[in-house]
This record gives structure tokens, sequence and C-alpha cells, in this order.
């Protein structure tokens, strides 16, 4: 084998495991959850936030042409959400400011995710996924708050 050779898969063989030590470091240090695809029930007729107890709450959350539904969430401060994210149409994006969270809305399919909120404020959702020409306006928030 050439020395150069020998260089090149030496340096992917690194960068290959700086981007695997970057997904762990995510997942376990940073605790953020790695999206999961589930299947597509009726629990999904209805966009929602479900209380299942005092910090645990359930969204389901249906992206559309251009807002998302629910469109404002309100959480006490320790609230724990999973996120159940579908969409009416298109493909959408589901970007929850400041808390990693980078979802896809896909027509037909629920993507999940779970986010726990520890300090008040107000937590802007985005679509980053070019949907159309209203994607700029497409957003919601969530208001995280002593209760
Ligand atoms: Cu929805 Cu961009």
């Amino acid at each position: 084998m050439n020395k150069y050779e020998l260089r090149i898969i030496t340096a992917t063989g690194i960068l290959m495991m700086s981007f695997l030590f970057s997904i762990l470091y995510a997942a376990y240090s940073k605790k953020i959850d790695v999206p999961a695809c589930i299947p597509y029930t009726a629990s999904f007729k209805e966009p929602r936030v479900k209380q299942v107890d005092s910090t645990t709450f359930e969204v389901y959350a249906v992206a559309r042409m251009w807002s998302f539904d629910p469109s404002t969430i309100e959480l006490p401060v320790g609230a724990t959400v999973d996120f159940y994210l579908t969409s009416n149409d298109v493909v959408h994006g589901f970007d929850i400011y400041k808390k990693g969270v980078n979802m896809m809305a896909v027509y037909g399919a629920v993507n999940k995710s779970t986010v726990k909120f520890d300090k008040p404020g107000v937590y802007k959702i985005t679509c980053h996924e070019y949907c159309g020409a209203g994607h700029q306006n497409m957003q919601a928030e969530i208001i995280v708050n002593y209760k």
C-alpha cells in the first residue's frame, strides 16, 4: 500500500470516529433524543396537548401549509414532553429553538422526540424545510412558565 493511501485511510477513519463520537456525545451527555419514526395511528386526527401527570405531557402536532397546530403550547417549568409530529401535506421541518430538536414532519408518518424544559421562556418552533410560498411565516411557540 502506498503511504499516501494509508494517510487518507487513517484520516477518513479519524473523521468517521469523530462523527460517531459527536452523535454519542449529543445523545448521552447533552441528552438529545434521537427522533424515532413510529407507525401512523388514528390518535393523530386531533392536534392537542395532553397532560399525562404533573410534569409529563404529550404534544400531538400537525404541520400544514403554513402553520403548526397547536400553534401555542403552554407548559410548566420542568415539563418533560413527548412530541408526536406529522404533516397534513408536504414535508415540513420542526426545529425547537435551543432544544436541539430537529424533526421532519412527513405525511403518513409520525416522528417522536422527547424534550425536557427546565428553564422558563418562550421557545420558538420554526419550519426549517422549504415547503412553499408561506414557509418563512411557519412558526409556533412553546411558553414555559412557573404554574
Ligand atoms: Cu413548512 Cu417550511
